[in-house]
């Protein structure tokens, strides 16, 4: 079965073929990074309106890179949410015409479920059952995860989740949006000691976490300076607020992963989403690993950030146990 994924939820275009015999066929992305990056976050309305230039020669350049033909799909899944409403209208409109002319059925599929079977693309994939961090820019979540579809919630952020906390924090430090992997090169060059930032709800008993106030740590650091002007913090010391911050939140999240892999007695942690590309929390995760003797597992770095492929693999895992999920309905439902 060959299953075409389409992932618009934020700011990435994504399409992809998945072959439940051969693997993923082929995938092509489109990020607005560039065209956001001047107002310092995405603007829903340029979104969706390049969501909608960019999906069909998309669609076109997946199918030459797959060597097959419209006709040779048999279903379509697309990101149903969360997201953006106006840029998964895009998305599900694209999934549902292409479909209805096709006459092939389509299936609405959860963004953070492709998030977090990912892992499960790379050529070294885990058995279930597992323990899955996922670490995006608008949710963070523990999970328990037995099988696809058998997912128990741990524990999730209480306010910020940990990309967003990346991007706050690289904001106020005057780095480019989005600030995830500006904060975290930076960090490469601060001092360890010089700045050590509260790690909220690091002895917590439960798997939840909090990173709002970590951000105003860095707000408050950042206030506190002499010259009280961003523009005036030299730039060895921003490269220190940085890294007193990756420190911090990489060390919560560590934390919250061994605490969960301890209670379930579980011996497999997935990484997924945005952050899971984020070098510090790999290299973090690498050494809890070793000393601990579990496994961790990562997306390949082109699968951490939104990408069609998962959508696409994660609508293929879904149909070969129950084709049924795919309808003929094609109404929009996002
Ligand atoms: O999963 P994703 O593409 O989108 C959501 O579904 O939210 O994640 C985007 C988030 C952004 O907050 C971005 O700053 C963060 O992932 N991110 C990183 C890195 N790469 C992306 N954060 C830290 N280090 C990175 N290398
Ligand atoms: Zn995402």
């Amino acid at each position: 079965m060959i299953v075409l994924g389409v992932e618009s939820s934020c700011d990435e275009t994504g399409l992809a073929l998945y072959d439940t015999e051969r693997g993923l066929l082929s995938h092509a992305l489109h990020s607005q990074v560039a065209m956001h990056e001047e107002y310092g976050g995405v603007v829903p309305e340029l979104a969706s309106r390049d969501h909608i230039r960019r999906a069909l020669p998309l669609l076109e350049q997946t199918l030459k890179g797959a060597g097959i033909a419209k006709g040779d799909i048999d279903a379509i899944a697309y990101t149903q949410g969360p997201g953006l409403a106006g840029a998964l209208l895009v998305g599900s409109s694209v999934a549902c015409s292409l479909a209805l002319a096709l006459d092939k059925p389509v299936l609405g599929v959860h963004h953070l479920e492709g998030h977090l079977l990912s892992p499960l693309l790379a050529t070294e994939r885990p058995d279930f059952p597992f323990i899955a961090l996922l670490v995006s820019g608008g949710h963070t979540q523990l999970m328990r995860v037995d099988g696809v579809g058998r997912y128990t919630l741990l524990g999730e952020t209480l306010d910020d989740a940990a990309g967003e906390a990346f991007d706050k924090s690289a904001k106020l430090l005057g780095l480019g949006y989005p600030g995830g992997p500006a904060i975290s090169r930076l960090a490469e060059f601060g001092d360890p000691a010089a700045y050590t930032l509260p790690r909220p709800m690091l002895h917590s008993k439960d798997f939840n976490f909090s990173f709002s106030g970590l951000k105003t740590a860095v707000l408050t650091v950042v206030k506190n300076h002499d010259e009280k002007v961003i523009a005036n913090i030299c730039e060895q010391d921003k490269a220190n607020i940085a890294r007193g911050f990756v420190d911090a939140i990489v060390d919560v999240l560590t934390a919250k992963c061994v605490n969960a892999l301890r209670h379930t007695g579980l011996k497999r942690l997935v990484i997924a989403g945005g952050v899971g590309a984020n070098a510090q929390l790999r290299a973090s995760l690498n050494a809890a690993a070793d000393k601990r003797k579990f496994r961790v597992f990562y997306p390949e770095l082109e699968f951490c950030t939104d990408n069609g492929a998962m959508i696409a693999f994660a609508g293929a895992l879904r149909l070969e146990r129950n084709p049924a999920l795919a309808t003929r309905d094609y109404a929009f439902n996002v």
